[in-house]
């Protein structure tokens, strides 16, 4: 009988996803490639650690306080010392900055330095690990301005749009990397079974047919009017538009995924939670401008109510700001109503 198994020829592993993009700039020395391919063994190994959380008794919160303020979970640590061991000694990497450490992370003695960049959230949405939703890592990398020796900090503060590859792993019902570097967006689904990224969404476009809106309705009485009257006009309540559902789980992650495959817009605007200040709550270098190259390589844009995320010159390492994404004309339309009701 015959052999009637049907083998797929179009199996693309990262691996080769990345070499082939390599291919398309003869510059390209492979270092960057394989600083990709590292984020991706480090997004395997933080997955193995999170599936199984629960048994390992690895939850719950540490005695540490990291610089935001908050207690550090155990996967925190985890997921952040994964990055960096698995980065520190390649000679890729000039200098690393991470959300749970206040300064950089130079590259330890007796290792090259590099000429790349690396800052990282290593675990977002932390607060949803205790429940079993979806977690996810983001990572920006830059080429060093400085010309040798150890990275600096001017290293790490240059605008989103310098980044030179954007990405973020997600652990969701699967686990996903999704990239740009800056020749479209591209969706990897880990294949459990064999340990290895598959690509499974080459090219992704935000859909052109707004989905949900996506935000902390929590923080309402702490919004501006420019901000209750766009959620207003989200809604239907404003206007003459059709209302949009509302999806929100609290994990910049995987609230940006659902709005990158579904369409629609995501918002964690400033507020005035501190009443002497508007202030926004997401940081501006390793999760809003990684972020906001993803979404304009998938057709859509970013803007923290007032302008383009990727034009904002950070100043500090942890800067924070407000965040509108997705969809190109929803995001528009926020900076309409900051600027109407706002200004
Ligand atoms: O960056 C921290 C973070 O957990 C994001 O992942 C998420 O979008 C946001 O905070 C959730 O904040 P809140 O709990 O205030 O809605």
């Amino acid at each position: 009988m015959a052999n009637s198994t049907v083998y797929q020829s179009n199996i693309i592993t990262i691996e080769r996803h990345i070499l082939a993009e390599q291919q398309i700039h003869p510059e390209a020395t492979g270092v960057l490639t394989s600083i990709l391919y590292d984020l991706a063994l480090a997004g395997k190994f933080i997955v193995s650690q999170t599936t199984r959380a629960g048994l390992s008794e690895i939850l719950g919160a540490t005695e540490d306080i990291n610089i935001q303020g908050e207690t550090q979970m155990k996967l925190d640590q985890v997921a952040d010392q994964t990055i960096i061991r698995l980065n520190d000694h390649t000679g890729r990497l000039a200098v690393m900055a991470s959300e749970e450490h206040e300064h950089l992370l130079p590259i330890p003695n007796g290792f090259p330095v590099g000429k790349y960049v690396l800052l990282f959230d290593p675990l977002d949405g932390s607060s949803n690990i205790d429940y079993n939703a979806t977690i996810g890592t983001i990572f920006a990398i830059y080429r060093r301005i400085s010309s040798e020796g150890p990275g600096t900090l001017e290293d790490c503060l240059q605008p989103g749009n310098q980044l030179v590859v954007a990405g973020y792993m997600i652990y969701g019902s699967s686990t996903m990397l999704v990239y740009t570097s800056g020749s479209g967006v591209h969706g990897f689904t880990l294949d459990p079974m064999i340990g290895e990224f598959l690509l499974t969404h080459p090219n992704l476009h935000i859909p052109a047919k707004p989905k949900y809106y996506s935000v902390n309705h929590g923080n309402e009485v702490y919004w501006s009017q420019g901000v209750k009257k766009y959620t207003h006009w989200l809604q239907g309540l404003e206007g003459d538009r059709k209302p949009l559902s509302l999806r929100y789980i609290g994990s910049l992650v995987g609230d940006f995924h659902r709005t990158l495959l579904s369409g629609g817009v995501f918002y964690y605007p400033a507020d005035w939670h501190d009443p002497s200040k508007l202030s926004g709550k997401l940081r501006l270098t390793y999760e809003a401008a990684p972020l906001s190259l993803i979404a304009s390589q998938a057709g859509g844009y970013a803007s923290d109510g007032e302008g383009d995320i990727l034009n904002i010159h950070p100043i500090s390492l942890h800067q924070r700001t407000g965040l509108y994404i997705g969809d190109r004309h929803l995001v528009e339309k926020a900076e309409e109503f900051i600027q109407r009701y706002d200004s």
